[in-house]
């Protein structure tokens, strides 16, 4: 107990006003889970490899090597380390179990079940024998456009946070190095490589920093992963105020800093900015490069040292010299985390509409089914790119009713609508307006720019060059990647014309994929309408044109660099109206209940790509004509974020977002259509009723002319700014219905504990997830209008009540203001609700004093001093005694505390360290404790 605390609080709770006056105790600071301490005798042994080591082969240890492995030095006792993607399960090698996708985790709103998911995916790991598991990925929802929110955490970084922790710490209790990815400002999939995230300081603190924030200072993530894109004007890869002043420094991140895949973009820049190791391979980190610079004293050989002895370490932690990573007695088929996996889906599906309860469909009156729509088979459990894991066997949602069903009810099916080849296929032209041959004049150049004469002309059918490309074939262990590239940029020209065989408004769409560098344009009747030439919007882009019943001139060009993978491109017309199966619209008809399956692919939502806000070609045209058919209609979404339904919502009866829900999502989707399984899951993302609500939507893409993406919404992303805006959403962060509902009640609130009742008052057991935000009632800065602060999962029998109590702490009301998390005295409402936007309960909790929130390392991990727990005005004097209650000490070794932001001391006015007294079995243990 800090002597001469002062009672720095008074509470106001509900609508009694009770004003409490109370001390608060060391025993409030809120304890983060021990990091493994930097034990004196690991640092022994890291010095004495670090001696035995030269300079050469410190540098080589820098650059990755074969793809994926870290050097080993196996005279040293050093294995070869060796990574595997992540996050949704582990991609290389074969297959694994695949998880519901990031997102679906995050909507799950269940910690503990992310932890179970980290568990097993660190076994899967383990039979492998993998070192670094490459996930986490926990990059903000900015909006709905880019390719990669399907791996990451949704919108708020408080749940993101919560999500993030149990995840790694799965991972990692399996003996399996995490990497939180991609750090950071990596928010969209356009031009990766290129864009500069310029983001303010307030705004990174508060909404993109805190999972990494908690993933080093909870978790203690082993490793981080620097993203492709500048932040502030520099690339992740030698940002130095990023990896070295605040991860390195604030936070005290003691594990390995890597980069992305070919994310290092110089050599002195990263040695000097933070970059501990360069993946894949030692482009810039190498000898060649480095020696010079260290002779020249441009990098000095201690920072190389603190590298090396960051790699060594973690492997010494993990206790990799000292046993076989593999694990043959993990099964590679493995069932316990295919359990997980289900459990995950259904907790994480989400329930959007449900119209006059057409849902949960009834076994005994359900007869016919009719599962139609490109996503009803095969599976679709993960979108595209490195997170494409291949599973053993995976439940598609038509495998998935009608193993449920069994011979209880017939299920028919029709995909209903072409795919994107067959369309491109059925798209013919003719080389002139009149009397020409069928197809289009091809010209094709040896460079990437159309110069020069063309090195070959002749004669395509239609435009359709290559085929997707497809990550999950790829066993990157095995793979002659040159086979994969392309060696030599080229570009096409392609001239012909459409004859449309009836005026009408025509579907254009143009499909690409894979990672080397491209672009196209297309003209049609001389006026260009997509410009992709220099940089893609959208993996799928796709534009609705009004066309005459005449000859269209089109001219498409398209380019292609070298990189990883071949060319690939198809474009097609399809006049609207003409992309339905009229055997799915009779299957509809016929049927008692109707499940159509759209939404995205590993095709159209992908890593390296953003992707449309509207679904795929023809998707919206099929819902509409099978709705018409039948109204009872539930239509199931594959994506990793909203996407435009206005064209359909009102003609359906249900609505379900199953996100990528992993390789058991078919069985889970059949158990929540059908009743077994009570939907619970809750958007982690808000969704827009237009792209053009979303906050960012003015400035998502650079500004004209630069490569700044400025973040000019700043704080105000996801809900927080559809609530600061006025702007209603389709469906607000944190929604999803129930077949049951539920009562709160009994709110009591204080700056420690918010404690309520929640009832279910329906007929069926069901999961309640009461959402706790905090809203300031007045603020010396603009602030959101509420944010998360804490949630609960509650699983509850019809009538049952359980009181819910979810704790607070000093991040719960702070903002940051310049240098440090600030709190101001006043009124703070506190809000209990089932979504952001419907809100049940409704308290206040008044704070008498402003403080600041400081963190202070210990030796085993962060303690965190919230408000007056300390001391006196918010400052720690030197030499301050704090007896340490009993049960803080079991977690916590605590020794000599200083404080980890020299900013925030500043601002607190801490001078130097703390001397804390230590419990006697600490002092033998722990030689720094020094009293
Ligand atoms: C991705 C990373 C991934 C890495 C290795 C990169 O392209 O951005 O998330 O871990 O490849 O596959």
């Amino acid at each position: 107990m800090v002597e001469n605390t002062p009672n720095p609080f008074r509470i106001n709770s509900g609508n009694n006003r009770v004003y409490t006056t109370f001390a608060i105790e060391l025993t409030s600071l809120s304890l983060a889970q021990a990091p493994s301490p930097l034990s004196p005798e690991i640092e022994q042994k890291v010095n004495a490899i670090l001696s035995k080591i030269t300079l050469e082969q410190k540098v080589d240890m820098l650059g990755g090597i074969n793809t994926l492995d870290v050097r080993g030095y196996p005279e040293l006792g050093l294995p070869l380390l060796r990574t595997a993607d992540g996050p949704i399960g582990v991609r290389n090698d074969g297959p694994a179990t695949v998880m519901a996708g990031g997102i679906s985790l995050a909507s799950t709103w269940d910690p503990g079940l992310a932890e179970r998911v980290g568990t097993q995916i660190g076994r899967d790991a383990r039979a492998k024998g993998k070192h670094f598991l490459l996930g986490p990925g926990v990059n903000i929802y900015r909006s709905p456009l880019n390719g990669r929110n399907f791996e990451y955490l949704g919108e708020d970084p408080f749940l993101g946070s919560r999500i993030a922790v149990g995840y790694i710490k799965g991972v990692q209790s399996q003996g399996v190095a995490a990497t939180v990815k991609h750090y950071m400002g990596n928010n969209s999939d356009y031009d990766r490589h290129n864009t500069d995230s310029v983001i303010d300081e307030r705004t990174m603190r508060e909404i993109y920093l805190p999972i990494f924030e908690a993933a080093v200072k909870e978790a203690h993530v082993a490793a981080v992963m620097d993203s492709y894109n500048l932040t502030n004007g520099e690339h992740l890869t030698q940002n130095s105020r990023m990896n070295n002043e605040i991860l390195k420094k604030e936070w005290g991140f003691q594990g390995v800093l890597m980069s992305d895949w070919d994310a290092t973009y110089d050599a002195v820049g990263a040695a000097n900015g933070g970059l501990d190791l360069e993946m894949p391979s030692g482009k810039f980190l190498n000898r060649e490069k480095l020696l010079p610079a260290i002779k020249a004293g441009q990098v000095a050989e201690e920072t190389i040292n603190e590298k090396v002895r960051r790699i060594i370490r973690t492997e010494l932690e993990f206790g990799w010299p000292e046993r076989n990573q593999q694990d043959l007695s993990i099964p590679r088929f493995n069932l316990e985390a295919r359990k997980i996996a289900l459990q995950a889906a259904r907790e994480g599906i989400v329930l959007l509409k449900n119209d006059g309860n057409v849902l949960p469909f009834s076994k005994s009156k359900t007869k016919t089914i009719a599962v139609i729509g490109p996503d009803a088979y095969p599976a679709v459990p993960v979108g595209g790119g490195s997170a494409q894991v291949v599973p053993f066997s995976s439940v598609s949602l038509l495998e998935g009713l009608s193993n449920y069903l069994a011979a209880g009810a017939k299920v028919t099916s029709a995909r209903g609508i072409m795919t994107l080849g067959v369309a491109a296929i059925a798209t013919n032209f003719q080389t002139e307006p009149t009397n020409g041959d069928r197809g289009l004049k091809l010209e094709t150049f040896d460079n990437e720019d159309l110069s020069g004469p063309s090195a070959s002309t002749g004669t395509n059918q239609h435009v359709s060059l290559g085929l997707p490309f497809d990550i999950s074939s790829i066993d990157l262990d095995e793979i002659d990647f040159s086979s994969l590239r392309t060696q030599h940029g080229s570009s096409k020209r392609w001239t012909g014309y459409y004859v449309p065989k009836a005026a009408g408004t025509f579907n254009i769409f143009v499909q690409q994929g894979g990672f080397s560098p491209s672009g196209f344009r297309m003209y049609l009747d001389g006026k260009l309408i997509f410009d992709n030439w220099e940089n893609q919007k959208f993996v799928v882009a796709q534009a609705n044109l009004p066309l005459s019943a005449e000859p269209h001139k089109v001219v498409f060009e398209h380019h292609t660099g070298e990189g990883f993978s071949p060319p690939f491109i198809r474009m097609g017309i399809i006049p609207e109206g003409g992309w339905v199966d009229s055997a799915a619209e009779e299957l509809a008809a016929k049927a008692d209940v109707v499940v159509i399956a759209v939404g995205f692919t590993p095709q159209s939502e992908t890593e390296g790509w953003d992707r449309t806000f509207e679904l795929p070609p023809g998707q919206n045209e099929l819902i509409q004509r099978i709705a018409a058919k039948n109204k009872n209609t539930v239509v199931v979404l594959t994506s990793g974020g909203g996407v435009d339904m206005t064209s359909w919502l009102d003609k359906v009866g249900g609505v379900i977002e199953a996100w990528y829900p992993g390789q058991e999502g078919g069985t889970a989707l059949a158990e929540i259509l059908f009743g077994d399984v009570n939907p619970s899951g809750h958007l982690a993302a808000t969704f827009e009723r237009h792209w053009e609500d979303n906050p960012t939507h003015d400035n998502y893409y650079p500004e004209k002319g630069t490569n700044r993406v400025v973040y000019k919404e700043g704080v105000f992303v996801g809900y927080r700014g559809y609530e600061h805006n006025g702007t209603k959403p389709l469906f607000p962060f944190g929604y999803g219905l129930s077949y049951t509902t539920f009562k709160y009640s009994n709110l009591v609130a204080d700056e420690h504990e918010v404690s309520f009742d929640v009832t279910n008052t329906g007929t069926r057991a069901g999961d309640a997830v009461p959402e706790v935000y905090i809203s300031a009632e007045q603020s010396s800065v603009p602030r959101p209008p509420k944010e998360l602060k804490g949630f609960a999962r509650v699983t509850l029998q019809p009538r049952e009540t359980q009181k819910v109590k979810i704790p607070l702490n000093g991040r719960s009301f702070a903002y940051w203001s310049g240098n440090a998390w600030k709190v101001e005295k006043g009124d703070y409402d506190v809000l209990v609700g089932n979504s952001s936007d419907q809100i049940e309960l409704r308290g206040k909790i008044n704070l008498i004093r402003d403080f600041v929130v400081v963190y202070m390392r210990t030796s085993t991990g962060y303690a965190r001093a919230d408000g007056g727990s300390f001391v006196q005005g918010g400052a720690v004097e030197p030499g301050t005694r704090i007896r340490i209650p009993q049960r803080i000490t079991q977690d916590l070794i605590l020794t000599r505390v200083q404080p980890v932001y020299p900013a925030e001391a500043k601002a607190a006015k801490v001078q130097g360290s703390v001397v804390l007294s230590c419990r006697e079995r600490w002092k033998r243990k722990v030689p720094p404790c020094n009293e």
